[in-house]
Order: structure tokens, then sequence, then C-alpha cells
């Protein structure tokens, strides 16, 4: 069963961003079903790793365009990606060194907290872009 469902109101209307944000629901739900089907370890483990290493390509994307165009809430902005970033890459460790179990409560987490990311810092960052002609009318890079 899916779990994060993208809606309109997600779209920043830049689209490298807003496909990289769909690519992002999609590993959360493939976590979620892994979990919630009961697959095996090894799955979870691939896809936990998936999910991390997509996400830092993400946020690498997001944070190289907010330097060249000194966006001024970088740090902020950086800040939150560093700390997710963190969090994830622990429970990944700590699942890994057997510490842990990895429940259905972390892919609501993921989807809880991406859909805030990108309802709040992520559509302040793109209006940045969008005045500062980042991305046309297309929501191609320029
Ligand atoms: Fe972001």
């Amino acid at each position: 069963m899916k779990l994060a469902f993208w809606r309109p109101e997600y779209e920043t209307g830049f689209k490298p961003v807003d496909e990289q944000h769909k690519h992002l629901f999609d590993i959360i739900n493939r976590l979620h079903n892994a979990m919630s089907e009961g697959h095996g370890n090894d799955v979870l483990k691939e896809t936990l790793d998936e999910l991390i290493q997509y996400t830092v390509e993400h946020f690498s994307m997001e944070e190289k365009l907010m330097r060249e165009y000194e966006y001024p809430g970088y740090e902020e902005h950086k800040g939150v990606h560093d700390q997710l970033t963190k969090q994830v890459k622990d429970i990944a460790q700590k699942f890994e060194n057997g510490e842990r179990f990895v429940t259905v409560e972390l892919s609501h987490f993921l989807t809880k907290w991406l859909i805030h990311h990108i309802k709040g810092q992520d559509q302040k960052m793109i209006r940045f872009f969008r005045e500062n002609h980042v991305f046309d009318k297309e929501g191609t890079l320029v």
C-alpha cells in the first residue's frame, strides 16, 4: 500500500526539484512496503541505502544552486538537510549493527518530514530561484 501520495500542491514549478521529490516519495513508498509486508532485512537495508544516497544527491543539488545564487537562507536550509541526513544515517547504522529494528514509524516520519520541508523551506527557496531567474517558465534550469 502506498503511503506517500504526491499532490499538486507539492509542485514547486522547478522541474528537476519536482522530479526528485517525486522520486523520493517513490523510495519512501518502497521502504514502507518492504516494512509493512515484512520483507527481509536485506531488502530493507538496500532500500534504506538507496534512500540515503538519493537524498544526499538531491540535497547537494539544491545546496549547490543556493550557493551559486547566494540564497540568503542557505545556512538554515542546509542545517535542516544535514540534520535529516544524520538522523537517517544513524538509523541505518543502528539497523546494520542489529541495535534497532526499522518499523513503519520511519516511513511515516519521512513522509511527514518531506511534505513539511517541501511546503516550507523548499517553496521559500524556489520563490527566490524564480525571482532570480534560476529557471524559466517551463520549469527548466537556465
Ligand atoms: Fe530542501
